[in-house]
């Protein structure tokens, strides 16, 4: 085979390749997910309980996320943004979750985009801003939270302060990383977001942004989906709403995440 037969077989394999990538990104790459799941929680006692998972919402259309949250029937007790708020149109984000009802309301934390004070005094028209503190939401359910560790220090014990009993625990953090690097025992759940899902995913695959971006220091590791912390702990990654480039292979996505009561017959 000569040389400018190798190169052309070679540039139309690479040209497929992009070709194929960019229509993803031009199409699915475009549409929100909703990603239904579940957990099993034997420390549930009360009956099981329906979240919905929002992060990294940046510069996404709040047109697309309104239709996407329009689709949701089931009833939802509590809302969780996993940090990086859209800030000049935070007012217009707030006001589009407090019309999805949700019994316990919105909670949220802080991402590394995002300015804290600011959030501060903003957040409180809509819901609560977890600054690593706590809160029992029922008297077998606790939800916490971490400040950004890009920003300031992580605070455990403080996060922890106000659980009473052994109820189940749900850890909510921007950054999936603290789930291999702190001894979270006493957390039953942790969900994060921040990674994006590498934005741009090679056949889906294999994502060269978390290899390469310091995005995350566990490589592939905290892709999104269910992935494990330190001690098996489990670690729902989203995917989140916006990028900063274009996703290919991977999709804009909220979760709506239902924890189980265990069947305790
Ligand atoms: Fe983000």
């Amino acid at each position: 085979m000569t040389l400018s037969r190798f190169f052309w077989i070679g540039f139309l394999l690479i040209a497929t390749i992009g070709l194929i990538h960019i229509i993803h990104a031009l199409t699915l790459g475009l549409q929100v997910q909703t990603f239904h799941t579940s957990f099993t929680a034997n420390k549930l006692r009360e009956g099981d309980l329906r979240l919905l998972f929002l992060s990294d919402i940046h510069h996404f259309s709040l047109k697309k996320l309104k239709k996407e949250l329009q689709k949701l029937t089931a009833p939802i007790d509590l809302i969780l943004v996993g940090g990086d708020f859209p800030h000049t149109r935070l007012p217009e984000f707030l006001q589009l979750l407090k019309c999805v009802p949700a019994k316990w309301g919105i909670y949220g934390v802080e991402g590394n985009h995002d300015e804290f004070s600011f959030l501060q005094k903003r957040m409180p028209e809509a819901g609560t801003l977890l600054n690593n503190e706590g809160v029992m939401l029922r008297e077998d359910f606790y939800l916490c939270g971490f400040r950004d560790p890009w920003h300031t220090q992580v605070d455990l014990e403080a996060a922890l302060k106000n659980r009473k009993g052994e109820p189940f625990t749900l850890l909510l953090a921007h950054q999936p990383d603290q789930a291999l690097e702190m001894a979270l025992d006493q957390v039953d759940l942790m969900l994060a977001g921040h990674t994006h899902d590498g934005e741009i995913a090679f056949f889906g695959l294999w994502r060269p942004a978390l290899t390469f971006m310091h995005v995350t220091s566990y490589n592939q590791h905290f892709r999104a989906g269910w992935r494990q912390g330190r001690n098996r702990l489990p670690v729902l990654v989203n995917s989140g709403l916006g990028c900063h480039l274009f996703r290919s292979f991977t999709r804009p996505q909220i979760i709506v995440l239902t924890i189980k009561k265990a069947d305790q017959s």
